[in-house]
């Protein structure tokens, strides 16, 4: 029989306290930018680099990538298209995680990164030692990790997963008898859970922007609009994707924006996708799911704070300098290509 080992406790306030340290990036001016963007766009010319930028960033960097052959995407997606294109140098804007899981897939491309302090509280909530003894102690469940995790972590995962096939990646091990060991957002597992009818051990993390969307004022606002669609991020808590008429991947709400006949939304996701959703379906009215009220602390603005930590100044020093590349341990990249690996022909299996 496996030693009993209690799922660890996540110090939620520290990771709270860590990211309300980070500090607003300031705003520039039109002429300054315009300098930046210029310089940017011939460093990535001169550099054989192509810029690969999350929908939480900034509109200017999500401009500059479409602007360059780049490319703006969900986690999946950059992993994909980093993967695929022939610059030798990947710019990823993004988290931390987001660079790491482009060098696991790429160890021959450089990966720069505008900074390397964008951190994600999923990925600070699961220290890779502790999570590593978790899943020693269930030697016959199966490993499955959102991407927002470590190297580290990832090398520890049988699979690793994105949102947007979260749900069918769990049924399909589900449907297998296999028992599943998740990690490390507790409500996208929940969710998930619910969705393939399986019945996992659920690392306690949380996304610290989703969890701050506010059920009751959601409710207030719904009653205001009763014509609008309700579109949830499933990093949310349950009592918000309760009330979600599409719940899905920052892909899969943008899609919904274009190809639903509702002319109004309110959106439970971080507030970078606005610049996306605006392009995909011009005429029609977005508003943010409520996230103040009771509770709220200044990382209420459903903005992630290390997503905003990506600038077009730091962006053109990383090329100038060469700076904030990704390193891993070969060992680990080894160990977490095989996961990642599985998700991608995983994810091409479905398509
Ligand atoms: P997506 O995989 O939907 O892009 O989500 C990544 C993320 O960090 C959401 O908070
Ligand atoms: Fe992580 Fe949440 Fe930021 Fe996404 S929004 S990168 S899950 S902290």
């Amino acid at each position: 029989m496996n030693a009993v080992v209690e799922i660890p406790t996540v110090d939620h306030d520290a990771i709270r306290r860590q990211a309300e340290s980070v500090a607003c990036p300031s705003a520039i001016s039109a002429a300054e930018r315009e300098t930046l963007v210029a310089r940017i766009k011939q460093l990535l010319i001169a550099q054989n680099a192509v810029l690969v930028a999350h929908y939480y960033t900034d509109a200017d960097l999500q401009l500059l990538a479409d602007e360059t052959g780049g490319y703006v995407s969900d986690s999946l997606d950059m992993a994909r298209f980093g993967h695929q294109h022939p610059a030798q140098t990947l710019v990823v804007a993004g988290v931390r995680f987001m660079g790491e899981t482009a060098k696991i897939l790429n160890p021959e491309k450089r990966v720069l990164m505008p900074t390397l302090e964008a951190e994600c509280s999923l990925d600070l909530s699961c220290p890779a030692a502790e999570f590593s003894r978790f899943c020693d102690a269930h030697p016959d469940y199966t490993v499955v990790v959102y991407a927002n995790t470590s190297a580290e972590v990832k090398a520890r995962a049988d699979w690793v997963v994105t949102s947007s096939i979260a749900s069918k990646l769990i049924k399909h091990l589900t449907d297998k008898g296999e028992k599943i060991i998740w990690g490390p957002d507790k409500y996208l597992g929940s969710y998930v859970e619910q969705q393939a009818g399986a019945d996992m051990l659920i690392w306690p993390g949380s996304c610290i922007v989703h969890e701050q969307f506010k059920a009751k004022e959601l409710v207030v606002l719904r009653n205001k609009h009763p014509d609008a669609m309700v579109l949830v991020h499933p990093e949310s808590p349950p009592e918000i994707i309760a009330q979600a008429d599409v719940v899905g991947s920052t892909s899969q709400l943008i899609k919904a924006v274009h190809d639903s006949a509702a002319q109004k939304f309110i959106v439970a996701t971080d507030n970078g996708i606005f610049y996306k959703m605006k392009q995909a379906a011009p005429d029609k009215i977005l508003m943010e799911a409520p996230n103040a009220g009771i509770g709220a602390t200044c990382q209420s603005c459903a903005h992630c704070p290390w997503m905003a930590m990506n600038t077009l100044q730091n962006l053109a020093t990383t090329l100038e300098q060469g700076s904030n590349e990704i390193h891993i341990d070969p060992k680990i990249r080894d160990k977490a290509l095989i996961p990642v690996q599985r998700m991608l022909d995983f994810a091409a299996g479905l398509n």
